[in-house]
């Protein structure tokens, strides 16, 4: 679809990537609901998006929480008054550290905000995305969804449940004119990234993109329907190879042991 039809659902539209995907759809003439938590920087990035405007206001900012279920509920009322037809799912929380550091409260929150809340809302969008003459739901995954990399194993987890959700609804769906895609992205130069996540991407030689490469990446999805994309040539080798025989794999890991094993978390807490 291209952006100057699209009236776009975005989650976590004021982190890192959130806002340079909004820059960039909204440079290309889409409409945007951004949604997030934190209202200063919110209302900040619509206000800037709309002040830019030649046209009429574009970009409307709804401060919610997407975990929660009256939040879900603003979004969608606030989606179809605006007759949204994109959903891109990019809200997500970071998880980092030893898999014996992991606590409860971060267990709770990968899997809520990484994987209930996406399905929940798009569960929720879909009778008013299927009304329309042409829909999106576009999962911002993780090559981590697909290449269990130590460190990082209950955040992998989440994106690998987002990468085979957004497989079996894109399936589903065939027959609909609601297109499923799930891209995932190497490493972003974003504040998701710990100090300590910083430290072990150093450590392993780990390739990273910028947020606005990724955006661009992002609006070339929305344009051409694809089903799925990976980023980084490298990392979407390894990610399909690690698809057909991980074992192949175990090996590589050394480096990343040793790193992750150098490395200190607060009372051997995730980050
Ligand atoms: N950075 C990377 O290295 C990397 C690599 C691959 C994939 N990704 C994926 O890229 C996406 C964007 O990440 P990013 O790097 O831009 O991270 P980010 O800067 O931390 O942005 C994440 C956004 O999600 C929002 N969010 C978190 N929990 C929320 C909730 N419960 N309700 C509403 N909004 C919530 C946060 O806003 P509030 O706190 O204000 O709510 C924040 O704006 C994520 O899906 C991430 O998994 C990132």
């Amino acid at each position: 679809m291209s952006p100057r039809d699209a009236s776009i659902v975005l989650t976590g539209a004021a982190g890192g990537l959130g806002s340079a995907i909004a820059r960039q759809l909204f440079d290309e003439g889409a409409s945007l609901l951004l949604v997030g938590r934190s209202e200063g920087p919110l209302l900040a990035l619509a206000q800037s998006l709309n002040a830019g405007a030649r046209d009429r206001v574009r970009v409307d900012a709804l401060v919610v929480d997407v975990t929660t279920e009256h939040g879900r509920a603003a979004i969608i009322d606030a989606a179809a008054a605006r007759g949204a037809n994109v959903l891109i799912n990019n809200a997500a929380v970071a998880a980092f550290g030893p898999a014996q550091g992991l606590q409860a409260d971060l267990a709770r929150r990968v899997v809520d905000t990484n994987i209930a809340a996406p399905m929940l809302l798009t569960a929720g969008m879909l009778p008013m995305l299927l009304t329309r003459t042409q829909a999106q739901v576009l999962n911002i995954g993780s090559t981590l969804g697909s290449l269990g990399v130590p460190g990082f194993s209950a955040y992998a987890a989440s994106k690998a449940a987002l990468r085979i959700y957004s497989e079996a609804l894109r399936r589903e769906l065939a027959d609909t004119r609601v297109r499923v895609q799930y891209y995932a992205p190497r490493a972003i130069d974003t504040a998701f990234n710990s100090p300590q996540v910083q430290a072990f991407n150093q450590a392993t030689g780990s390739a990273s993109d910028t947020p606005e490469v990724i955006a661009r990446g992002v609006s070339r999805m929305l344009h051409s329907g694809s089903r799925q994309r990976f980023a980084g040539g490298f990392e979407s080798i390894a990610a399909r190879l690690n698809g057909l025989c991980p074992e192949w794999l175990d090996s590589a890991f050394a480096k990343h042991r040793r790193a992750l094993m150098s490395l200190k978390f607060p009372s051997g807490a995730s980050s």
